[in-house]
C-alpha cells in the first residue's frame, strides 16, 4: 500500500499476494462454467474442488460439509432462516448479521445473558433452554469481533445438545487467528467470511456438519449441494481457497507474533494514558484485538487525528452523522456511555509489522498529550 499503517483488520485484512495471484489466474484460466462437462468446465471445477479442500481442513470438516456462499453474512442467514428452528437463543453481543437476522425474522427469540465481559452466562442458557416448548436454535459467535472475547464453544454445543437444540456458531472473527475446529466445539453449522482471512471480499463458507437440517435461501440450480444456488464465483472461491491454506499453516507463527504487537500496544497505552480502560482484559481473547479508551475523547475525534497522521484504526463504537452511539456491544456489557464512546478498536493480522505499534503510540500519544494540554488549559481559563 502507501505509507499509511493499517491496524483494521477485523474490519477487512489485505488480500495476501498469493490469493491476487490466484484470483487473476482463475479468472484467466478458465472462463468456464463449473457445471459444464468440457474440459474447460471440468478445470474450473477442480478450482472448486481445491479451495473446499482447504476450507474443509481449516475448520475440521469434511469437504462435503462446505457450502461457498457471498461471505459471513449471507452464512449466518442461511442457517437462520433455513435451519427449520422456531425459537432461537442468542446473546446481545453477537454481529448485526446474526442479531438483527434473529430479532426480525425469527418467531419466538430470546436473548441469552452475559457477564461484563460479554461472556455467555451459561446458567441463563440453561434456563432458556430448560423452559423452551420446541428444540432451539443457539447462535453463539466464536470471537467477537470489537472486544475479540472467545466464547467457550464446546461447553455451549454440549450444554445444548443436552436439551436437543441445535449451535450455529459465527466464526467469522475467529477463523485463521486461533484453532477452530467443528469437531472439538461439536458445532452444528460454522460461518466463515473469506476477507477476514486474507481472502477475496464478497466471498464466504458455511459448514453444515453432518445431517444437520438446512434449506437454501437462495432457490435455482442444483450448485453446492442444492444449498447456495447460482453459478460459483469460481475466482473469488479459488482465492478463499488459498486464503485458507496459507491460515492453516501460518496460524501457530502469526497468532504469536500478533500477540507481541497487541500486547506491546496495550502496554504503550496504558504508559502513555494511565487511566485508559482496556476491554475484557482478563477475558479470554483473541491474540489480535485490543479495544480501548481514551478517557474524555470522543472516537470519532481519534480517528480523525489518527487518520491525519496515516494511522486507520476502527471506533469501538458507531460513529454517523457526526453523532457518536456506544457500540451495541460495550452497551450490552453495561459500559457507561460516557466510557464507550471514547473507545478505539486496534485489530493486528499478516501485514502488520513491529514499526505499526510505534506509529500508533506516536500518533495517539500526541493526541492524548494535546487533549491533556487543552483540558487543562481550560480548566485554568475557567
Ligand atoms: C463476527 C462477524 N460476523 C459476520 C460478519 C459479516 O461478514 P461478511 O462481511 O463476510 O458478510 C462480520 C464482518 O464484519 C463479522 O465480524
Amino acid at each position: 500500500m502507501d505509507d499509511t499503517i493499517y491496524i483494521d483488520h477485523n474490519a477487512t485484512t489485505p488480500p495476501l499476494p498469493e490469493v491476487i495471484a490466484a484470483v487473476c489466474g482463475a479468472m484467466g484460466l478458465t472462463g468456464a462454467n463449473p457445471s459444464s462437462v468440457h474440459a474447460n468446465g471440468r478445470a474450473a471445477r477442480k478450482l472448486i474442488e481445491d479451495a473446499r479442500a482447504a476450507v474443509a481442513t481449516l475448520v475440521g470438516a469434511v469437504p462435503e460439509e462446505v457450502v461457498f456462499t457471498s461471505g459471513g453474512s449471507e452464512s449466518n442467514n442461511t442457517v437462520i432462516i433455513g435451519a427449520g428452528r422456531r425459537r432461537i437463543l442468542v446473546p446481545p453481543t453477537e454481529h448485526a448479521a446474526v442479531l438483527k437476522t434473529v430479532l426480525t425474522r425469527s418467531v419466538d427469540s430470546d436473548l441469552i445473558s452475559i457477564d461484563h465481559n460479554g461472556l455467555v452466562d451459561i446458567q441463563g442458557l440453561e434456563a432458556l433452554l430448560a423452559e423452551s416448548e420446541e428444540p432451539a436454535l443457539v447462535c453463539v459467535m466464536a470471537a467477537n469481533n470489537e472486544t475479540g472475547v472467545l466464547q467457550p464453544m464446546a461447553e455451549i454445543s454440549e450444554l445444548a445438545h443436552r436439551h436437543g437444540a441445535l449451535v450455529h456458531c459465527d466464526a467469522v472473527q475467529a477463523v485463521g487467528k486461533i484453532p477452530v475446529d467443528v469437531m472439538t466445539w461439536g458445532v452444528d453449522y460454522l460461518a466463515l467470511s473469506g476477507h477476514k482471512i486474507g481472502g477475496p471480499q464478497g466471498i464466504g463458507s458455511l459448514v453444515r456438519c453432518g445431517d444437520a437440517p438446512l434449506s437454501s435461501l437462495i432457490s435455482g440450480g442444483g450448485q453446492e449441494h442444492g444449498l447456495r444456488a447460482g453459478t460459483e464465483n469460481v475466482a473469488a472461491i479459488s482465492g478463499l481457497g488459498v486464503a485458507a491454506q496459507i491460515a492453516a499453516d501460518t496460524l501457530a507463527e502469526k497468532s504469536v507474533r500478533l500477540k507481541g504487537y497487541r500486547d506491546a500496544l496495550e502496554a504503550g497505552i496504558k504508559a502513555l494514558s494511565p487511566t485508559t480502560m482496556i476491554f475484557c482484559e482478563e477475558a479470554p481473547r483473541l491474540p489480535n484485538t485490543s479495544n480501548f479508551t481514551l478517557p474524555g475523547v470522543r472516537s470519532d475525534r481519534q480517528l480523525m487525528a489518527l487518520d491525519l497522521a496515516g494511522v486507520s484504526v476502527s471506533a469501538g463504537s458507531a460513529c454517523s452523522a457526526g453523532k457518536v452511539e456506544p457500540s451495541h456491544v460495550l452497551d450490552s456489557m453495561a459500559v457507561d456511555p460516557e466510557i464507550s464512546t471514547t473507545a478505539l478498536r486496534a485489530s493486528f493480522g499478516w501485514s502488520s509489522e513491529a514499526v505499526d505499534v510505534d506509529r500508533f503510540l506516536d500518533a495517539w500519544g500526541d493526541l492524548a498529550r494535546r487533549e491533556s494540554a487543552g483540558v487543562l488549559e481550560e480548566i485554568s481559563a475557567a
